[in-house]
């Protein structure tokens, strides 16, 4: 039976679970604080870039089962099922921000006017959704809710096609009642046989703390092989290949690169630490993690400074965003090279297809902005791919030879063809194959 679900926020997360909810059959409210947001929403414009998504907003405003507003009181008391999928931004220490979850199980305990499940997509510290449930117990006197913790494990870029084909799907619960309620909502998933994993509230939690840690690691073990295999003359590719075939290594998340970026990783292996720290339990592997995540995006201008001082040098980039298929700019390698690079005195002009307006809130005026790839290497002296986007792959080798000054290209995603490059005088860096 299909529910009446209220999704409190409208970011990534937020937004294609709201579309996805509706897709499934069930009538969801999408609610933000953000009139703005809300606005564009309510006329199918998604506010943010996510191939696929305004496909499906279209599709499930015009059945009506999808609804967006800004009235969260109305929207929490009209529904059954309440999803918070607000933001938890790292602190300065390091921990996840909490406040916006609370905020929202304020207004939730305020509008308690019968029984309902609410459901954390938000990734909060292990314990978090037992004090969502004393706080909204306490607020409003009432035992007539359930509390569940619903992990998300969506990718930036292929966030609608993960929403309808996950690997799995993470449901901590505490009553039967609510996991009735939530087998009706993800009936869909039921169907097409997706592995549901049902436990309790803290294993949930750290099911994705552990899930995103661990791939953090992953990418960084392979960024360390490639480093070494540049130093001995090996080829990362081949090495991850292979490493890959062994199931028990998997060939996935093997790619090598500037460092891992986006909204996560950074975010969840500093709060993993920071649980650590307050359990007294060593988590120094995944700090390390960290270090040697900064380090990988240092080691990129240390790339270029192998062949020149940067001083007064034109480097043309391309690729802005944390990855490809997204215009997200949060802790993209992007942001601590290009300012690295500035500090030494380099001249930035900058393409990328998507995250220009969100890479300006960065860097402001300290760098130029182009509309074009090739207007990005117009008389620089190094070419630097950040960002694999797609067209990148397939550049115009021979033009940028002419368009350049320099012949140095730094390929931090490994996406030219090598041969073909050198065939033309460049000076070729990648990383991790020479
Ligand atoms: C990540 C996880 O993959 C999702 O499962 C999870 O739901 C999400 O975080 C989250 O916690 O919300 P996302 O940050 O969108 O998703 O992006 P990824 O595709 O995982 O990439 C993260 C970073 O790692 C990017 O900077 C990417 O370029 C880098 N990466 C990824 C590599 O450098 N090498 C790889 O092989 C894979």
């Amino acid at each position: 039976m299909s529910k009446k679900i209220c999704v409190v926020g409208t970011g990534y997360v937020g937004l294609v679970a709201a579309v996805g909810l509706a897709d499934f059959g069930n009538l969801v409210i999408g609610v933000d604080i953000d009139k703005s947001k809300i606005e564009k929403l309510k006329k199918g414009i998604s506010p943010i870039y996510e191939p696929g998504i305004e496909e499906y907003l279209k599709r499930n405003l015009n059945s009506g089962r999808l609804t967006f507003s800004t009235d969260i009181d109305n929207a929490i008391q009209e529904s059954e099922v309440i999803f918070i999928a607000v933001g938890t931004p790292p602190k300065e220490n390091g921990e996840a921000d909490l406040r916006y979850v609370f905020d929202v199980a304020e207004t939730i305990a305020k509008n308690l006017n019968n029984y309902k499940v609410v459901v954390t997509k938000s990734t909060v510290p292990v314990g978090t959704n037992r004090k969502i449930k004393d706080y909204i117990k306490k607020l409003s006197g009432k035992n007539d809710f359930d509390v569940i913790s619903n992990p998300e494990f969506l990718r930036e870029g292929k966030a609608v096609y993960d929403f309808f084909h996950p690997d799995r799907v993470v449901i901590g619960y505490e009553s039967e009642k609510a996991r009735k309620i939530m087998e009706d909502i993800y009936r869909s998933l039921y169907l097409i046989q997706t592995p549901f994993v049902w436990c309790n509230l803290e294993t949930a939690e750290m099911i994705k703390y552990a899930s995103n840690a661990f791939l953090a690691t992953k990418i960084t073990f392979i960024n360390q092989i490639a480093n070494l295999c540049e130093a001995v003359g090996a080829d990362v590719h081949e090495v991850a290949k292979a490493m890959g075939m062994d199931g028990r290594i998997s060939p996935k998340f093997l790619h090598p690169g500037p460092g891992y970026g986006g909204s996560c990783f950074p975010k969840d292996t500093k709060a993993i630490v920071e649980i650590g720290i307050k359990n007294n339990i060593d988590m120094s592997l995944i700090k390390e993690v960290i270090n040697a995540n900064e380090k990988q995006k240092e080691r990129m201008v240390e790339k270029l400074e192998k062949y020149m001082d940067l001083k007064d040098k034109k480097i043309g980039i391309l690729g802005l965003a944390f990855k490809a298929e997204t215009d997200d700019m949060r802790e993209s390698p992007a942001i601590k090279i290009i300012n690295k690079l500035l500090e030494k005195g380099a001249k930035i002009t900058a393409h990328d297809p998507k995250a220009i307006e969100n890479a300006r809130k960065i860097f402001k005026d300290k760098i130029e902005y182009v509309d074009n790839e090739y207007k990005a290497m117009n008389d620089v002296d190094a070419l630097m791919i950040i960002t694999e986007w797609n067209e990148y792959r397939n550049i115009d080798l021979e033009k940028a030879r002419k368009l350049m000054k320099g012949n140095i290209i730094l390929d931090t995603r490994n996406v030219l063809d090598i041969k073909k490059v050198k065939a033309l005088g460049f000076i070729y860096e990648g990383v991790g194959r020479k």
